[in-house]
């Protein structure tokens, strides 16, 4: 199994993030994308489902949602909320661990949590486990951001993402590995700052579509966000869409 980066304390706090992506008209608007691919009353696989950030939202649009996830504290967290201990959870590495279901119409990855398996190898074995699942024209969705290209540079190794006093975010960057670490520091009661450093593999979206050929689907879509904005050469992130052929 990888290395729980998500354990206590990070699961306790997970929801507490500001980020938009936790706000609940930016749930409305990603639960509504992925309903849309997984249809009425469809069948879902979230790889990484955590706390149900995305998993419940879906799921009150009426998609059978189950999941996998290494964290058994993210997945405490789930199980504590309304409607969290009724979606069934895989715990295990979700590059290689079986649902238990197949010929599903959707399986997502979001939140750059494809970068969390470090390795080519890890993710080449993601869409293959994705593809596994889902059935003919079923689709695998990944949010990812596209990698900081100045960045990467040997001379700009270091991105400093987020600077407040309560937290100061750090991306370190080695573009030999394609590994970047993203090192938090956050402010703790007692005022002082703990760490928690956590590894991830950039791929520029060609790469992912390589991947998802080797593992037999195809790019139906790809978008800068979940409202559907087009994918330019300047957009940070991408929500992308391959099919299963
Ligand atoms: C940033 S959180 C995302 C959780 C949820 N998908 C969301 O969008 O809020 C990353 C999650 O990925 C899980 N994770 C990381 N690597 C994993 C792996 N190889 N297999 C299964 N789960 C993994 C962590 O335990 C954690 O719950």
């Amino acid at each position: 199994m990888p290395e729980d980066f998500f354990g206590e304390p990070v699961a306790a706090s997970y929801d507490d993030d500001t980020d938009v992506r936790f706000g609940e008209r930016h749930l409305a608007l990603e639960s509504a994308f992925l309903a849309g691919l997984a249809g009425d009353r469809g069948r879902a696989l979230e790889l990484a489902i955590g706390t149900g950030r995305v998993a419940l939202p879906l799921a009150a649009r009426g998609v059978e949602v189950r999941g996998i996830d290494l964290s058994e504290a993210m997945v405490s967290q789930l199980r504590a909320k309304p409607g969290g201990a009724d979606l069934p959870v895989t715990i295990g590495d979700f590059s290689t661990a079986d649902a238990g279901a197949r010929d599903l119409d959707l399986v997502y990855l979001v939140f750059n949590t494809i970068g969390n398996v470090a390795s080519q190898d890890a993710q080449v074995a993601t869409f293959a486990n994705a593809a596994r699942h889902l059935r003919t024209g079923g689709c695998f969705v990944v949010e990812t951001g596209v990698p900081g290209v100045l960045a990467a540079q040997h001379d700009h190794r270091y991105r400093v993402f987020h600077h407040a006093d309560e937290h100061h975010g750090i991306d370190e960057y080695d573009p030999v590995t394609q590994l970047m670490w993203s090192h938090h520091y956050t402010r703790t009661d007692d005022g002082t700052y703990r760490r928690n450093s956590v590894p991830f593999r950039y791929a520029w979206p060609a790469e992912l579509d390589l991947m998802a050929r080797l593992a037999g689907m195809r790019l139906r879509e790809r978008w800068a966000w979940w409202d559907r904005s087009p994918f330019t050469a300047a957009s940070p992130s991408h929500v992308s869409v391959w099919e299963k052929e």
